[in-house]
């Protein structure tokens, strides 16, 4: 009999990444056998076990699937919202194997988003030591001082912490605002914009027009389409496997 931990086993069947597994347990909505299970520690035989979250029970070996969205402003980056705002799930309509977003954008943050229900490959694409590259583009009023820019290219101090440092080059400067493009590897909370804020800059809009080696191209905003095999090779690879 071989036995797994739980988070991990949801993992594999794609129900979500680890990390969200585990809250999915802790917040009881995991049974095994029957019974609701809460901690996180538990092991199970995944193979004879009968898992089920919210009553559903969890496939093995279901089918790998991958999308690239181009997340709009104003929705959110979950599977689901108590607070009735509409997510990224509700703008893919035409895949019906429950995916997830691998990592988030800020509810105003567009662009760049992507979902699966591989979750193997989304925790090593957030595994902070795989350190993937996600460009950013950002709109600022004004112009913006190059020396001040220097501070996010050498690395910054944030309340978690300095920052790595940053690729970040100004593309334009127009209409009275400056476009900028930004790449960081690392994937704190609202990173891009407390970045801009400590060199005393506000973002007016935030836009991710690249993950991962992937770039979010023609696709409009609010479409979403499927990656090809190439993509998702390419993927692992970045991730070792
Ligand atoms: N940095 C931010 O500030 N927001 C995002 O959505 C992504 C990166």
């Amino acid at each position: 009999m071989s036995e797994e931990r739980l988070h991990k086993v949801l993992s594999r069947a794609g129900v979500a990444s680890r990390r969200a597994a585990e809250k999915l347990i802790a917040e009881g909505h995991v049974s095994v056998d029957g019974k609701t299970v809460r901690e996180l520690g538990t092991k199970v035989d995944a193979e004879r076990a009968d898992i089920r979250v919210d009553g559903r029970k969890i496939k093995l070996n279901v089918e790998k699937i991958y999308v690239m969205l181009n997340k709009p402003r104003r929705v959110l980056s979950a599977v689901s919202d108590d607070r009735g705002r509409q997510t990224v799930i509700d703008l893919i309509d035409d895949v019906d194997e429950r995916i997830f977003p691998i990592g988030r954008l800020d509810y105003s943050t567009e662009g760049l988003l992507l979902l699966t229900n591989d979750g193997e490959l989304t925790n090593g694409l957030l595994h902070p030591s795989h350190e993937i590259d996600k460009t950013y583009r950002a709109v600022i009023k004004g112009r913006v001082d190059e020396e001040r820019l220097d501070r996010l290219r050498v690395g910054i101090k944030l309340e978690d912490g300095m920052t790595a440092p940053a690729l970040v080059q100004t593309l334009a400067i127009e209409d009275g605002e400056t476009l900028i493009e930004i790449t960081i590897h690392e994937g704190r909370n609202r990173q891009v914009r407390r970045m801009f804020s400590a060199i005393g800059y506000n973002i007016k809009r935030l836009r991710r027009v690249s993950f991962a080696g992937l770039k979010l191209g023609d696709l409009k905003v609010g479409a979403h389409r499927l990656l090809n095999k190439r993509e998702v090779e390419a993927l692992r690879r970045l991730i070792g496997e």
